[in-house]
């Protein structure tokens, strides 16, 4: 057997017992109250969801199995000395709970890679149907959903299996979906930006580094900036829009294939997933009105003035949990510093750092008025060449496969139920408040 399975039997098989018996014998424990406000504000601060791959602190942001973002870059196996942290190892940590091996890592690599010759043709004439100009994530969730016809899970499921061994089949089909994300991803971006000449995966690279390549980067420190781009938004615990609409679809044994897609619609959004493509329409819109390359600190100021003005968000600032920087917003910026410190979009995304939290925090009402993680991806892609901004969101979704799909398998290992919360109409809601 697959030594990552026997791991996760090793480490899952107690957890699920203990997960049942805490439903079962101590059922009755209150954990919190739930204000109407906290319903009304979409139930911020209620818990709600078990999820172990990752946990968020409002201050100090994301701790994958309890490892930071820097101890990351310490402890995880590298394509090379001194370089980003493969993702395949963050993948194996949320997984099963422990640090990867280096043998552990290629092990993984070699999977994706076998198992990614495996997507079927029909997968490509959905894409193809499509138009061209149809957003990228159309194209994507497309194709994720095309691929269903190969679920594991569900023919495991007609034959009628044991419901505790569904987390195996569904493993199987998360390593077969994982393995083929970035093929389609660089499809999608071939064949929309650059008239449908693809690049064949390279089978000795690992799966960031060959997604690059399969886009057409060799240059090594943007392989390297993707490795980094997809660990750092492969998990964000589990109550986000992508990973709670997976776990709510996933809950009815839809396939991780239908789990994963609906995931991914939520992704699409402009205030989740979607947020990296409208900072970089924003910047250029400003770039545009104000008619220069690099506006000044001043001008961003009363740029943004004028945007909460027309009653709008600025993108990339603000969080439903964090109340500080996002450590994913900092390690971009380290990555840009290192690499290219005076890129214009570089010190365009600086500049609004400078101003945009004062401004957001006057308006009293703004939580956090700190940078999240798509405050400076595009500019950091596009500084590297990437500069098709309709492209990000596929590839924040090719990498938060990683959390939400490792999710799933644990969904069910744990046997976890079909989620059902209760609904009230407005008169409950009047009757609570005391409003007659
Ligand atoms: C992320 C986000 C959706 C969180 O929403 P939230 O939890 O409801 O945020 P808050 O509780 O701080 O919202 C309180 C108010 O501040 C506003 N606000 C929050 N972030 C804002 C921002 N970046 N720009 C302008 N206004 C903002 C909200 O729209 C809300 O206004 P309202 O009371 O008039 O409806 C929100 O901060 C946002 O829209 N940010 C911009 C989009 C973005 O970057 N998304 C990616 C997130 S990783």
């Amino acid at each position: 057997m697959d030594h990552i399975k026997q791991k996760i039997i090793e480490v899952g098989l107690p957890n699920a017992k203990i997960v049942k018996q805490l439903a079962k014998e101590h059922g009755d424990v209150v954990t919190q109250e739930v204000t109407l406000g906290q319903i009304l504000t979409g139930m911020k601060g209620v818990v709600s969801l078990l999820t172990c791959t990752s946990k968020l602190d409002p201050v100090e942001g994301i701790r994958f199995r309890g490892y930071s973002i820097p101890e990351l870059q310490d402890l995880l196996p590298k394509a090379h000395e001194g370089g980003q942290p493969l993702p395949e190892g963050v993948f194996y940590l949320m997984l099963t709970g422990e640090l990867p091996s280096k043998e552990d890592v290629s092990y993984i690599s070699e999977q994706w890679a076998t198992r990614a010759r495996g997507i079927p043709s029909h997968v490509f004439d959905v894409i193809n149907a499509l138009p061209k100009d149809a957003h990228p994530m159309i194209q994507f969730n497309s194709a994720i959903l095309a691929m269903s016809t190969e679920s594991k899970f569900r023919k495991a499921y007609l034959t009628g299996m044991d419901k505790k061994d569904y987390w195996d089949p569904t493993y199987e089909g998360v390593m077969d979906l994982l393995s083929r994300l970035p093929i389609i991803a660089a499809y999608i971006y071939r064949r929309v930006f650059h008239d449908g000449k693809y690049i064949d995966p390279d089978p000795s690279l690992d799966w960031a580094g060959n997604l690059a390549h399969m886009m057409g980067f060799e240059d090594p420190v943007v392989k390297d900036l993707m490795r980094m781009y997809m660990v750092i938004h492969s998990d964000h615990e589990g109550g986000n829009v992508s990973a709670h609409t997976t776990h709510l679809v996933g809950s009815a044994l839809s396939n991780p294939y239908y789990a994963f897609s609906a995931g991914m619609n939520g992704l699409a959004g402009p205030l989740h997933g979607m947020a990296n493509q409208e900072v970089m329409h924003w910047i250029n819109k400003m770039k545009r009105d104000i008619g220069v390359e690099i506006p000044t600190k001043e001008q961003i100021a009363d740029y943004a003035k004028q945007t909460l003005a027309n009653g709008q968000v600025i993108p990339g600032y603000g969080h439903a949990v964090l109340r500080k920087t996002d450590p994913r917003f900092s390690v971009q910026l380290e990555f840009a510093e290192k690499h290219a410190p005076e890129a214009p979009y570089i010190q365009i995304a600086r500049n609004i750092y400078d101003v945009v939290p004062d401004i957001l925090a006057a308006t009293g009402k703004v939580k956090n008025p700190w940078p999240n993680v798509d405050a400076i991806s595009g500019s950091l892609l596009t500084t590297f060449g990437i500069k098709e901004f309709q492209i990000y969101t596929v590839l924040f979704g090719v990498s938060r496969a990683l959390g939400v799909l490792t999710q799933l398998v644990w969904d069910r290992l744990y046997g976890l139920p079909i989620e059902r919360p209760k609904s009230q109409d407005l008169a409950w809601f009047k009757e609570k408040a005391g409003i007659k």
